[in-house]
Formats: C-alpha cells, sequence, structure tokens
C-alpha cells in the first residue's frame, strides 16, 4: 500500500452504529503503515469507547475542543497542521451536514476546518436519511469543498431496511485510500467530473451513488440463417443516454445491448448480446444485483422457429416463403415477476393511442413505471436525437403521469432518471422482497 505507508491520518469517529467498523479501520490503517490519531464526537462514545481506539492507536483519543489537559499537549491547531489526511469514518448525516456549513462546534467539526489535509469521508446513515434531498445536497457542496466520498454501499442495514447507507467496510476503505483519486472507481469521482460525451450536460448532483442500475438497449437480431435476420430501426440512443445519466449521477450502469453503433459511456460496463434470449439470459445473470431494470431495448417480439443451418435459398418455383416465428421471452416482464426484484422501468414505442396502450403495458408486465412514446412523430423517436415521452407510473392503485415535452435525448434521460429517483425512494421496502 505505497500511498498510505508513513502518512499521517486522523482518523473522525461520528455517532453512528457503524463505529464500531472503526476500531477495525483504526488497525487496518495502522497496519498500513499510518500514524494514526483519533478523534471521536460525543455521541460516537456512545457506539464505541475511546479506550477500544486507544488500545488499537497507541495514542490517546481526543474528544473534546475544550478540554485544557489535551490541548497543553497537541492543541487543536497543531493536530490539524498534523494531519495529512482526516478520515472520517462514518460519517452520519449530521456531521456532513455541519461539515457542509463549515461550523466549527465540536474538535471534529473544527479540525476539518482548519486543516489542509485531504479530507476523505465514509458515509453511513438509514437509507432514508441517505436519499434525502437535504444530504444529496450537502454530498454534493462537501465534494465541491474537495471531499472524497467513498460509499455508502447498499444492502440490509442495522435498523432493518435496505437501500443505500451502510458504511463501506474497513478493508474495502483502505483499498481505496491506496489509490490516487483519479485512478478510483466511478462512485467516487469527484462531482461533477466532466463527461466526454455530454460536455453540453450540467454536470449532475452524484444523487444515485451506489444503486445499481441495469439498462437494456438497441435491437435484437433473430437470426433467420447464417446472413439474415429480423430486427427493427432501434438506434439504442435512448438507452446510452440513459445509461450515461445513470453513470453521471453515481450509479453502477450495467448497459445490456443489441447491436448498435453507438461507444460505451464513460463508467458504464457494457454487455453486448444479439438475440432476445441472450438479453434475457444476461438479463436474469444481473437482476438480482440490480436495485432498478430499465428495459429500453427494442426486443424483437418473434423470433425463426427454426433457424436455417445454410443461407436460404430462393426458388423459381414459389413466389412466397413462409417462415414460422415463435414469440420471443419478454424480458422486462421476466424480471418484473421475480422475488426479490428491482424497480423495474419499461418503454413503450407507440404509433396510435400512446396512453391507453402504456397503461395496460405497464399493468400486463408488472412494471413500476413505463416511458411512452409517439414514434409516429417526425424527428422524433428511433433513430432521432430526440424524443418526448409521457411517463405514466404506479401509486398504489392510481396510475400518475408526467409529461416531457420534445427535447434532447440526453436531457430527457435525466428527466426520467429524476422520477425514477422519486418513485424509488418513495417505494415500499416490502416491494424489494
Ligand atoms: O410490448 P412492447 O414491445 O411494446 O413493450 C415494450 C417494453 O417491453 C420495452 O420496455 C421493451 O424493452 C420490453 N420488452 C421486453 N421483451 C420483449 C418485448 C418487449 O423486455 N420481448
Amino acid at each position: 500500500m505505497p500511498t498510505l505507508f508513513g502518512k499521517r491520518v486522523l482518523l473522525g469517529i461520528s455517532a453512528g452504529i457503524a463505529a464500531y467498523k472503526s476500531a477495525q479501520l483504526a488497525r487496518l490503517l495502522k497496519k498500513s503503515g499510518c500514524e494514526v490519531r483519533v478523534v471521536m464526537t460525543e455521541g460516537a462514545q456512545t457506539f464505541i469507547t475511546p479506550l477500544t481506539l486507544q488500545a488499537l492507536t497507541g495514542e490517546a483519543v481526543r474528544t473534546s475542543l475544550l478540554d485544557p489537559e489535551a490541548e497543553a499537549g497537541m492543541g487543536h491547531i497543531e493536530l490539524a497542521r498534523w494531519a495529512e489526511m482526516i478520515l472520517v469514518a462514518p460519517a452520519t448525516a449530521d456531521l456532513m451536514a455541519r461539515l457542509a456549513h463549515g461550523h466549527a462546534d465540536d474538535l471534529l467539526t473544527t479540525l476539518c476546518l482548519a486543516s489542509e489535509a485531504e479530507c476523505v469521508m465514509a458515509p453511513a446513515m438509514n437509507q432514508a436519511m441517505w436519499r434525502h434531498p437535504a444530504t444529496q445536497a450537502n454530498a454534493a457542496t462537501l465534494r465541491t469543498l474537495g471531499w472524497r466520498l467513498l460509499g455508502p454501499d447498499g444492502g440490509e442495514q442495522a435498523c432493518g431496511d435496505v437501500g443505500p447507507g451502510r458504511m463501506r467496510e474497513p478493508d474495502a476503505l483502505i483499498a481505496e485510500l491506496s489509490m490516487a483519486p483519479e485512478d478510483a472507481p466511478s462512485s467516487m469521482a469527484p462531482e461533477g467530473a466532466p463527461s466526454s460525451t455530454a460536455p453540453d450536460v450540467a454536470p449532475a448532483v452524484r444523487d444515485a451513488d451506489t444503486l445499481r442500475v441495469t439498462i437494456t438497449a438497441g435491437p435484437t437480431h433473430e437470426a433467420l440463417d447464417p446472413v439474415r435476420y429480423l430486427s427493427n430501426h432501434s438506434s439504442g440512443k435512448m438507452g446510452y443516454a440513459l445509461a450515461e445519466a445513470w453513470a453521471r449521477r453515481g450509479a453502477r450502469v450495467r448497459l445490456i445491448s443489441g447491436p448498435v453503433a453507438l461507444a460505451t459511456p464513460p463508467e458504464v460496463e457494457r454487455v453486448d448480446v444479439t438475440s432476445a434470449s441472450e438479453m434475457l439470459t444476461a438479463a436474469e445473470h444481473v437482476a438480482a444485483e440490480s436495485d432498478i431494470f430499465i428495459g429500453c431495448a427494442a426486443v424483437a417480439d418473434y423470433r425463426a422457429e427454426h433457424v436455417a443451418e445454410h443461407k436460404l435459398k430462393k426458388t423459381d418455383a414459389s413466389e412466397t416463403m413462409t417462415l414460422t416465428l415463435v414469440k420471443n421471452p419478454d424480458i422486462v416482464a421476466e424480471i418484473a415477476a421475480r422475488s426479490p426484484r428491482p424497480l423495474v422501468v419499461g418503454f413503450a414505442a407507440e404509433t396510435r393511442d400512446v396512453e391507453r396502450y402504456a397503461r395496460d403495458k405497464l399493468t400486463r408486465k408488472g412494471m413500476d413505471m413505463i416511458v411512452a412514446n409517439d414514434v409516429s412523430q417526425a424527428g422524433l423517436g428511433f433513430g432521432a436525437d430526440d424524443n418526448a415521452a409521457l411517463l405514466l407510473w404506479r401509486d398504489g392503485d392510481d396510475t400518475d403521469s408526467q409529461a416531457l415535452p420534445p427535447q434532447p435525448k440526453t436531457t430527457l434521460a435525466d428527466a426520467i432518471v429524476d422520477r425514477v429517483l422519486t418513485l424509488y425512494a418513495h417505494r415500499a421496502p416490502t416491494a424489494h422482497d
């Protein structure tokens, strides 16, 4: 661990249940060759004792700003200057709020304000608190102030909820701290890191950090023989725009792509498939590890019952040819029928009665939301750079809707992400089960 060896690390611990992990973190920092000093907030001491941290670091633990005895040793300004890195783990929602607003009302916040050290935090809190717009705004502010946020991770929480908010595990934190920030994975990229393919899109708030999003995109090709296939005009642009929008907002994105001529958006993991069956296999493979599943692909509804082994020949004897087609699996419906399952969003490209057909699909396929668009409108939809959409989602027994006017697929993607995030945040935890 070359970048950690010999580093002077000030470990700040705030009042979260994840504070129990801080003991292991302190131990691993020491093992990596760091000099470690610990500062605990008052609340943190109800979760773990200073004595534990003292025993692990071999240094007295500081807990108070106004402690004359401690200040007589290394005063808080000296301590702030001593640190080469401040690592706050766990960082609670309250501590994040105080740091985002420059408070200095206890030792830890004062040190953070007084220090010019590299600042890193590992947020940990209940998933609803993490998703709250106030916390997300504070996270964005902290990033602009130079803080590097590691995590939180998703999963089961101490309070019984499931979602993003778990403190990243100490060994994972150590591995990430050993990397230069520019080498770190996307979830740690600084706020508003420029996207190479969408320079005209405003930097996004990373409000989808830790969410795992799977997106299907593009057409499928259904082979008829070794040289021919059935397909459609899907360009994949909408699905790729969505993948890019989610990635910019911090999500871990998997893009299951049919054959398209598009570059993979930055920080997106792409899986290439050809047929609907391959797309379903890929989708099923990752469904259990996805928080959100978006079926944006224009999947061929039918495939040839038998794929000819050799090129089909035209004959002089007949002016017609009959192909027998069989229905393809419905990928979004299959994913929506799983238990547990991700939040499922589908698309409906229609040429008439858009809302009626979309409502029917939303219910019939068991989806949570559908993005419907009229592909008969010139300049919109298939192959175009622009699109308009009607979003329909289920709200208990009712259906709610939002009309999105014609706009570039890139900005439309952001508006869809906003709505999906709201829906995800309001979704009852039991819906995951
Ligand atoms: O029924 P229709 O093809 O109009 O439904 C569109 C929605 O269903 C899209 O979200 C599309 O990705 C999905 N779909 C699918 N598998 C199919 C057909 C459609 O996932 N076989």
